[in-house]
């Protein structure tokens, strides 16, 4: 299948001027030209590169991928390779930087294209949570462990890990809550609210002990007696590709496929886990399915090119349906295109780094320390 390069969304739009555009002499080319030089590619760098591949990646491009996997499952093996120079996740923006926080000084991350970002990251800004954290303050709120999901920006997790807390992923969520409350009395999750609520609930917190907090209202929109009551203080952002997926969807798949299994993600809003069978990160997701008895029906919510896959590739004799009969693209992380990681490893073997992803250094001391706590939560 011939790659289409899509229509910027705004996200896109805002980052533009930072991202360097794909050479015309990588556009146009083949399917099969394109996997012949990537291959050329890699073996020519060979180990001095990991191609790191995110569960949403497209096809074409995770076939390249020496390894594979959810968020957590992502940053937990770049350890395993301290022999790369070059780490290309083929992923989004945050997931590099983790990356690039993560690996030795000698090694180079690099995100093939640089609009490959994530709204819902885009949805906690550094001046917000500084200002949140202030307003908490003149609340007069304590014990307060703040917790942001791994998909937030750099500068994000570094505030977070020097106030006490930690990052966490959809696969060590509830891990990570017990973890908050053993230090403190209330947690501030952000950006996700569905996480955070789905995550709370699931460990027995009820839901009128949880309050939204909108960074862009004064004081979060919220009175101080409302906040002192709550234990979970949920920021207001969502992504986009999930917050689709609805109850009515899953009433109408369990009409028309009767005994159907529907998985989801925890990052779909609170009613639709509740209408659902089952949820869990994309690695869990990819287990769940595959390990179930063939024959099984199974509708999932979550981006679409991991569901194509699992009926595809990766659970024959079973049959997988989206959730949505549309199905949820991830724009961003289809950004990166087999175009692009051929011009970056070319590039690479001639010795040119392009689209490198540097934290900068005053972020990226409290930043580790709230990575190494994610990694040591499990
Ligand atoms: P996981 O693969 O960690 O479940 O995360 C999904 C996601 O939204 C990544 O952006
Ligand atoms: Fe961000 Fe949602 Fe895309 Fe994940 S699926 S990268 S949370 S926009």
């Amino acid at each position: 299948m011939s790659s289409t390069i899509p229509l910027l969304n705004e996200f896109e739009a805002a980052h533009i001027s930072e991202r360097q555009a794909l050479p015309d002499r990588y556009l146009g080319l083949s399917d099969a030209e394109m996997d012949a030089r990537i291959a050329v590619a890699r073996a020519t760098l060979a180990q001095r590169l990991l191609i790191l591949g995110h569960h949403y990646q497209r096809d074409e491009v995770i076939k390249f991928a020496d390894q594979t996997g959810d968020s957590f499952r992502l940053a937990r093996g770049i350890a395993s390779r301290a022999d790369a120079d070059y780490i290309v996740f083929c992923g989004v923006h945050f997931m590099a930087e983790s990356a690039d926080v993560l690996v030795a000084p000698h090694q180079r991350v690099i995100l093939p294209d640089l609009a490959a970002g994530c709204s819902m990251a885009d949805m906690a800004a550094p001046d917000q949570l500084e200002n949140c954290w202030e307003e908490l303050t003149q609340m007069g709120i304590p014990g307060i462990v703040p917790v942001t999901y791994i998909n937030s920006a750099a500068a994000i997790k570094a505030f977070v890990g020097e106030r006490g807390g930690t990052v966490c992923t959809s696969s060590n969520a509830g891990a990570t809550l017990r973890w908050a409350f053993e230090r403190g009395d209330k947690v501030l999750f952000l950006p996700d609210q569905h996480l955070g609520r789905n995550t709370a609930y699931k460990m027995g917190i009820a839901l009128d002990e949880m309050v939204v907090w909108d960074p862009h209202e004064m004081f979060g929109g919220l009175e101080p007696e409302q906040v002192a009551r709550a234990k979970m203080i949920l920021w207001k952002g969502h992504c986009s590709v999930h917050e689709r997926f609805s109850v009515q969807q899953i009433a109408a798949i369990r009409t028309q496929h009767p005994g159907v299994r529907v998985i989801v993600h925890p990052e779909v809003p609170f009613e639709v886990v509740e209408a659902a069978d089952d949820c869990g990160s994309t690695e869990y997701i990819i287990k769940t399915v595959t390990d179930s008895p063939v024959g099984s029906i199974w509708a999932v919510g979550t981006e679409v090119h991991l569901v194509n896959r699992l009926a595809d590739a990766l659970a024959p004799d079973r049959t997988v349906l989206s959730l949505d009969r549309f199905g949820c693209l991830c724009s961003t992380m289809f950004r990166v295109s087999p175009n692009h990681l051929l011009w970056i490893l070319e590039e690479l073997v001639e010795g040119r780094v392009h689209n490198q992803i540097v934290v900068p250094d005053d972020q990226k001391h409290w930043t580790r320390v709230a990575l190494d706590r994610m990694l040591s939560i499990q």
